[in-house]
């Protein structure tokens, strides 16, 4: 163990948390009135996940919320995120509110608050209303008063009690995977829905912010992004190129607008067909002054050239290649990508307050008989958790790290096999094992290590 690592050395103000979202947590899909959303539609059908999985249960957090707040709190985690399911509160996307849904989240809040544990709530983590969806989803620009109005009764019904909010979960990657790649829900492909897809969600993102402000004047709003850090293969000019067309889609996509920085459309040429997308008016609707920046990082990418992929003309040189460490999900681990993603975003406007919003790994967990001893889990916490130091001690604003995440879970298209958590979950008997990781955050944050 790095006996360095002290959480004295972050300061009293400095937010520890975990992380989860509903849909891979919850299960209960059709309880109390639930909508369908995207994902219990993609994941029934066939091909898309691995194995077939879907969150039908999950970790049945739904009906077992007060048992895992109580082992984050016996961890000692004072902050915990979580997201709303959107199809509880309105079944269709809108229309009525289901005062089953509301209940739902207010015994959750509720619960958090008298165990001393800080709600941060995340209003959407991608499971769109299927309703929504079949009226064009994300591609539609009504989306943008739909998504509002959600965020708007989230607010109404919750924010006397939440005052940490995060308007989106990783809109790089909903966009992306779900309606260019179609790896995720909804499973659309191409620019024709890509392309509408990322402006309708920065004008709903600006949009439900404002709305947010205006309900709660004095919550804290943000909003969070995924970023890798990138680098180029070599240092050829068409290697430079590439990595800096990749850094734009993975990176520079959501935040450039939002801070009044516009797309990053010189470097990948294929996003000036955005433009057709932005009517008169829209550019005072692209940007709002955000309390906080959420970053969520995992690894780093390598980019090389390559003429074969459209558009971007770029291609990730997978880690399993470059006999680095990986992770379940393939990805490299390497500490430093979080400091480097740290000062990359801090740059904007050095005094934001930034959070890691999420950080963390899946590895193959084995249960022997002293329970999980995920020892290489406690290393790349120690490991990030140091970078995170090292960016702070250099000035960077981050005020928070929150860790993904709690119970392992329903990883999307990958379905449980990956194990992301601090707690490891039999999902045949639903049985919660706290592993070595989580013990040793639970003893870092009471201040033992
Ligand atoms: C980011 C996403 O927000 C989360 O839902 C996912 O499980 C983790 N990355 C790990 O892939």
């Amino acid at each position: 163990m790095d006996n360095k690592l002290n959480k004295k050395l972050f300061g009293d103000d400095f937010a520890w948390g975990v992380s989860t979202a509903a849909f891979q947590t919850e299960g209960a899909c059709t309880k109390d009135g639930k909508g369908r959303s995207i994902w219990d539609e993609f994941t029934s059908k066939k091909g898309k996940v691995l194995n077939g999985e879907t969150a039908e249960t999950a970790c049945d957090f739904y009906h077992r919320y007060r048992e895992d707040i109580d082992l984050i709190k016996q961890m000692n985690i004072p902050n915990f995120r979580f997201s709303i399911a959107w199809t509880r509160i309105l079944p269709n996307g809108e229309g009525e509110v289901n005062q089953l849904g509301i209940d739902h989240y207010n015994n959750v809040i509720n619960y958090c608050l008298e165990q001393g544990i800080e709600p941060w709530v995340t209003i959407y983590h991608w499971d769109l209303p299927q309703a929504l969806e079949a009226k064009g989803g994300w591609t539609n620009r009504e989306i943008v008063g739909w998504f509002t109005n959600y965020a708007t009764i989230c607010a109404q019904y919750f924010g006397d009690r939440v005052k940490h909010w995060m308007v989106m979960n990783e809109p790089g990657v909903f966009t992306g995977a779900g309606y260019f790649l179609g790896l995720h829900a909804p499973g659309r492909t191409g620019l024709r829905n890509y392309l509408p897809t990322i402006h309708h969600t920065v004008l709903s993102i600006v949009s439900a912010a404002k709305q947010l402000r205006y309900v709660l004047p004095d919550a804290t709003i943000g909003t969070t992004f995924s970023c890798s850090h990138i680098e180029p293969y070599s240092q050829k000019t068409r290697d430079i190129n590439a990595a800096n067309r990749v850094d734009a889609l993975l990176n520079r996509l959501f935040i450039e607008p939002l801070l009044g920085l516009g797309y990053p459309m010189n470097e990948v040429t294929a996003l000036k067909g955005i433009n057709k997308y932005i009517l008169p008016g829209d550019e005072a609707n692209m940007t709002f002054d955000f309390d906080f920046i959420g970053i969520q990082n995992y690894t780093r990418e390598i980019v090389k050239f390559s003429l074969f992929t459209p558009y971007v003309y770029a291609r990730l040189v997978k880690a399993v290649k470059r006999n680095v460490p990986t992770t379940l999900m393939g990805w490299e681990v390497h500490p430093p990508a979080l400091y480097q993603v740290l000062k990359q975003f801090a740059a904007y406007r050095p005094d934001k307050p930034i959070y890691i919003t999420e950080n963390g790994v899946a590895f193959e967990d084995t249960l022997s008989d002293e329970g999980i001893l995920d020892t290489e889990r406690v290393e790349f916490l120690q490991t990030h958790i140091s970078e995170v130091l090292k960016a702070k001690n250099e000035g960077v604003n981050v005020k928070g790290y929150f860790v993904w995440t709690l119970t392992d879970n329903f990883e999307w298209a990958e379905g449980y096999h990956p194990r992301f958590g601090l707690i490891h979950v039999d999902f045949k008997t639903q049985r919660r094992t706290i592993k070595a990781s989580g013990r040793w955050y639970g003893k870092f944050l009471k201040g033992d290590s």
